[in-house]
């Protein structure tokens, strides 16, 4: 962490497929802050419960779970990771239960409140830039580095289907295309913290821009007010 200055938030929000990861990883290198994937935590919570047996569709069971675990963060090359229970969920985060129960999972207002508490409290890293759908309105909002990512809808399906193709056990393009969709919609019709834009924030539509583009805003707007 700097001695002598507050610690910096970028606050990065947007639907899936809006360039919204690759845009905050760039950042976070050009910047040297470190990293935050706060659906991670979401996607590592619905993980844990599916590995331990819980039922999704039981809050109170989750909830039970949630407290009772054991979350350890660390970083590694400016990239803030965690265990849970001593595990490192790995690339099963993005495994398709995971994929498919994630929403429900991140709808659940206690949950929402244990990873708004362990978000904010990643600034003991130093300066970070953190993407979600609820940064610039819930966990940082005070941050004047709030940004909200979209793309029209046909260039968010193609660059999903771009991206699905070279996964690899991704057969259906159409039906993870569908099942995106509804995350989605979920993600935004939520009754707590739903995926909004964030009052101050600015947004960026990088339809027509490329990330390359779209990450020299950024990086610019953050220098300049950090004088750099
Ligand atoms: O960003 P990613 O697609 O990995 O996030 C997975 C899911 O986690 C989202 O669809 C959403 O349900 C949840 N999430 C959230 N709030 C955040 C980040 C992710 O509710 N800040």
């Amino acid at each position: 962490m700097s001695n002598n200055h507050p610690v910096s938030v970028v606050a990065i929000d947007g639907p899936s497929a809006s360039g919204k990861s690759t845009v905050s990883k760039r950042v976070a290198q050009e910047l040297k802050f470190t990293y935050v994937d706060s659906g991670s935590l979401y996607r590592g919570m619905t993980w844990k419960a599916l590995r331990d047996g819980v039922e999704i569709g039981r809050p109170d069971q989750v909830i039970e779970l949630m407290n009772r675990m054991k979350l350890e963060f660390y970083t590694e090359n400016r990239v803030v990771l965690f265990t849970m229970d001593g595990e490192d969920p790995g690339q099963q985060i993005r495994s398709e239960p995971v994929r498919e129960n994630v929403a429900d999972i991140a709808a659940i207002p206690e949950v929402r409140v244990f990873m708004v508490d362990r978000l904010r409290e990643m600034v003991r890293f130093g300066d970070i830039v953190m993407e979600g759908r609820d940064i610039g309105t819930v966990v940082f909002p005070e941050s004047p580095f709030k940004y909200y990512l979209d793309a029209d809808p046909e260039e968010r399906a193609r660059r999903r289907s771009l991206e699905l193709k070279s996964m690899e056990g991704v057969d259906d393009v159409g039906k993870v295309l569908d099942s995106l969709a509804r995350r989605d919609r979920k993600d935004s019709t939520r009754k707590t913290a739903p995926l909004q834009i964030a009052l101050g924030a600015r947004v960026i539509n990088s339809t027509s821009m490329t990330i390359e583009e779209v990450v020299a805003l950024i990086t610019a707007e953050v220098r300049a007010a950090l004088g750099q």
